[in-house]
């Protein structure tokens, strides 16, 4: 069976903290949004005054609009002119109306998708972990392509190179592991089995007791990776991954550790310096290998089997999705 998912996709945008009382500039789908707080909504509008064009994100909230630097107008979350400074109250004239998207606060993060009718509507998708583990949210930003990124993340292969004695230890003898990739409903996973204990730092420190171990990509980008003990998800890593301009994606990563004796916020103290140490490594080879080939159209990556996960990458950012079931070995 496929299914292709259509319509218009929640995209999460940034960390729900992020946002305080200033408005915030992003990039959504490639337009500038102003983000800001209009009373107990989220609101989000083009970052572009249909005036003149000022940065509306210059500008200040003023009770629940948002009024631009240059002239004044103000908008509300809808994008509704609601101020026209200097001009009579008597005066007729036509309000100047902006673009808005659809915005709302969930679940710790602020999420953002082109405007439909029936704003309700829509999964956001939030992992189960969200509700039974301790969560800590750490923002980041790479300057490469969206489907190069995701793949990273869930590619085992590299590990040995990029995070010698991190993740991977490039010293140990190489053991099997068995993987069988199938489809989730809105995506696929990669399930990884393996005979030896991963060899790095980090299982040594988080990865006792790990059975087996899933990296799994959704529509519309969203990428996970979860370590299983025989008694649930011990750690689990969600990023979602948003392609801001071209070749730039920004990356909101979320840590959900297992509530047992140890403090959650003492995991993360621990996982912070590796992790930070990994996404540096993983930046610099992603944009050291996307500005080598940014110069060359004819450049095409060779996608061999034991890529993994590329070609489902692929399918799941489109939204296809496709009855699977394929299985292979790699050594790890
Ligand atoms: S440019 Fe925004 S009010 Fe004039
Ligand atoms: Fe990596």
């Amino acid at each position: 069976m496929s299914t292709t998912l259509c319509g218009s996709p929640w995209t999460a945008v940034i960390a729900a903290k992020t946002l305080k009382r200033k408005p915030l500039s992003i990039y959504f789908q490639q337009q500038p949004v102003v983000l800001f707080r209009s009373g107990d909504h989220i609101a989000a509008l083009l970052d572009r005054c249909p005036h003149r064009g000022a940065l509306l994100s210059a500008g200040k909230v003023c009770g629940t609009s948002l009024q631009c630097p240059y002239h004044g107008w103000q908008f509300d979350g809808s994008g509704r002119q609601t101020g026209f400074p200097g001009i009579p109250e008597t005066a007729k004239c036509p309000a100047f109306n902006i673009k808005a998207f659809d915005a709302v606060e969930d679940s710790g993060l602020i999420w953002l998708r082109e405007q439909v009718p029936d704003a309700d509507t829509g999964r956001r998708f939030v992992p189960a972990v969200h509700h039974s583990h301790t969560c800590f949210t750490v923002a980041a930003s790479i300057n490469a392509g969206l489907v190069d990124i995701a793949e990273n993340f869930l590619d085992a292969l590299h590990t040995h190179f990029i995070h010698p004695g991190n993740i991977r230890s490039q010293t140990h003898q190489r053991h099997l592991c068995e993987v069988t990739v199938t489809q989730v409903e809105d995506g696929y996973q990669a399930l990884y089995v393996e005979t030896k204990q991963q060899s790095g730092l980090i299982s040594r420190l988080f990865g006792q007791g790990i059975s087996h171990s899933i990296g799994r990509i959704r529509h519309p980008g969203i990428a996970e990776i979860e370590y299983h003990s025989n008694t649930g998800i011990e750690l689990s890593v969600v990023i979602y991954l948003r392609q801001e301009t071209g070749q730039r994606c920004q990356l909101i990563f979320r840590n959900y550790f297992r509530r047992r004796i140890i403090p959650g916020w003492l995991q993360q103290a621990a996982l912070a310096p590796f992790q930070y140490l990994a996404l540096k490594q993983d930046k610099h080879i992603l944009e050291s290998s996307a500005n080598n080939v940014s110069n060359c159209p004819d450049f095409h990556p060779i996608i061999s089997r034991y890529d993994v996960m590329r070609p489902y990458i692929e399918k799941a950012l489109q939204g296809q999705i496709d009855d699977t079931h394929e299985q292979l070995q790699l050594m790890l």
